[in-house]
């Protein structure tokens, strides 16, 4: 097994060492939306390495440590003295200082959220930046240690009631910091800010488009590829349904894509893969309706772990019965994203859910791995998937799990239960879009739970379960809060609920955030 990572400079672009700060990947995520094209690498990546791959600007992140901690991350001197300018942040920029002969010092005033700092100069990196209402501009700061002397040669350029050295440059040389955070959304005009930095300072040419990204994708994949056939596992979300159709315009007749419905899809959604697959690639589009075999491994089973594996283990066997009828493959395509290369490598968490998707897939099958999305952030494969005209449903659907509905279901799984859940599911989601709300609200779906309760249908006593509604608002599924849908919203899902759907006597909302709940109730 093998993974393709894409290594050829795809455009202009910007190197950012990180430090390991919480902050890091949105600064790659801003000098994106830029159009340069932008990368992350550890502290650990030899300068040569990257110097190799000709970036026209470095940034040294954030981070957690104090530079004069006897374990702080260091990095090669030399990044001060090439001619590609470099921009520190935050601690990145008490590193530049400390490297080259300033002081850094622990500021007796702890600085955390929005501080309003004072542009001395409006040159080149604050060039274009207004004045805001009140004065100066607002910035996120989040540190304890500052720069109390900039090294030699090196003007202030910003500052802060409670650090005199907010920004400093050597012209020069090209080495600029800021102590303050420009990636994050509390600095209204942090972006700006990094354009300055990217476009203007290191010249970058605003060249990284998703058309762009298409020609260069394509020709890659196809040296890769060459003659050899190629396997895609489409599960209907937006990253196999993109990763597949980007293959698809490189190789076209040499894709096979394979849809295993499982049985616990959504309201409407095995159809609708099919109907854009089949239509895309005809005879090389196989859907396989496999809900029989699961609902025969499922029936009656309760245990939420031992859903997610059972329904992991017999989606690998369905795919390999299907690859083994295709004849020879090589190369299996995924969705991978650059969120998941950027997170592999650090410390695992511990696991709370064992996640299933078609990554389980290539450890039991002797394949290489084409994962042509590994670059690029979700906002970007949206755009991608837009580019090659795939439909809004799929490029705008939001996050589902592998196990689908069967994880929707507390307790046993029964053809009536998955029945029950696959309509209550629908009527949240209906009245989720009905209301607009379907782009701001982050994910929303019911939850058919093992209560039941007692309820009145004329004048009879009835006896039936209870829906939970889940509706979250989250940037990232780390953490998550509940949306406050309007009050009107939820009771018309509330009393659609329990007039369409049999067997429903009672809807509750589910407030709790994440932590310390999950998302999902399994
Ligand atoms: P939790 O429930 O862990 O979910 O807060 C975080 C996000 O992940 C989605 N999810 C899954 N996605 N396979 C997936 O591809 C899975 O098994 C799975 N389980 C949960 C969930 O919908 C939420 O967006």
């Amino acid at each position: 097994m093998s993974t393709s990572a894409s290594t050829r400079p795809l455009s202009d672009w910007i190197a950012v060492i990180d430090f390991g700060a919480q902050y890091s990947q949105l600064i790659a995520r801003r000098i994106r939306e830029c159009h340069v094209y932008c990368e992350l690498l550890p502290h650990t990546t030899p300068l040569s390495e990257i110097l190799a791959r000709r970036p026209k600007g470095i940034i040294l992140s954030g981070g957690p440590a104090s530079v004069y901690s006897p374990n702080a991350p260091r990095y090669d001197m030399a990044v001060y003295e090439r001619s590609i300018p470099v921009l520190g942040i935050c601690y990145g920029m008490q590193l530049m200082a400390m490297s080259l002969g300033g002081k850094v010092a622990s500021a007796e005033k702890r600085e955390y959220g929005r501080t309003r700092v004072s542009i001395l100069d409006r040159e080149d990196l604050f060039a274009t930046l207004e004045e805001e209402p009140g004065g100066g501009m607002v910035c996120w700061m989040s540190h304890g240690d500052h720069v109390e002397a900039p090294p030699p040669g090196f003007d202030i350029i910003a500052a802060t009631e409670n650090i005199p050295i907010a920004a400093m440059r050597n012209k020069e040389k090209g080495l600029y910091a800021v102590q303050f955070h420009p990636e994050v959304v509390h600095t209204p005009q942090g972006s700006a800010l990094l354009r300055n930095f990217a476009v203007d300072i290191c010249g970058c040419r605003p060249s990284w488009t998703m058309s762009n990204f298409i020609d260069l994708a394509v020709a890659e994949i196809r040296e890769k590829v060459g003659s050899d056939m190629v396997l895609a596992a489409l599960s209907g979300g937006v990253d196999s349904s993109v990763a597949a159709a980007l293959v698809q315009r490189a190789v076209g007749d040499q894709l096979t894509c394979v849809f295993v419905n499982h049985g616990f899809m959504r309201a409407g959604e095995p159809e609708q893969v099919i109907a854009t697959f089949s239509k895309r690639m005809g005879a090389n589009f196989r859907a396989i309706d496999a809900s029989k075999r699961f609902m025969d491994k499922l029936y009656g089973v309760s245990d939420p772990e031992t859903k997610r594996k059972l329904i992991g283990e017999e989606f690998i066997r369905v795919f390999e019965d299907e690859a083994k009828k295709l004849g020879k493959i090589k190369y299996l395509v995924q969705g991978t994203l650059y969120p998941d290369v950027i997170e592999s490598g650090t410390a695992l968490a511990s696991v709370i859910k064992s996640h299933h998707n078609v990554g389980g897939l290539p450890e039991r099958m002797d394949l290489d791995l084409l994962e042509p999305l590994r670059n690029l952030f979700k906002d970007e494969v949206r755009e991608l998937g837009l580019q090659l005209g795939l439909p809004p449903e799929i490029v705008w659907r939001q996050p589902f799990p592998g196990p689908g509905l069967a994880v929707r279901i507390m307790g046993p799984i029964t053809p009536e239960r998955v029945k029950t859940a696959r309509e209550v599911n629908a009527i949240v989601t209906d009245e989720i879009e009905q209301a607009g709300l379907d782009k701001e609200v982050w994910q929303y779906f019911a939850v058919l739970t093992d209560t039941r309760s007692v309820g009145v249908v004329g004048d009879e006593r009835t006896y039936g379960h209870a829906v939970a509604i889940r509706a979250v608002n989250a940037q990232d599924a780390m953490t998550a809060d509940w949306a406050r849908l309007p009050y009107e919203l939820l009771d018309r899902m509330a009393s659609r609920i329990m007039n369409e759907v049999a067997g429903v006597s009672r809807v509750v909302y589910d407030i709790s955030s994440k932590p310390p709940a999950t998302i999902e109730w399994e």
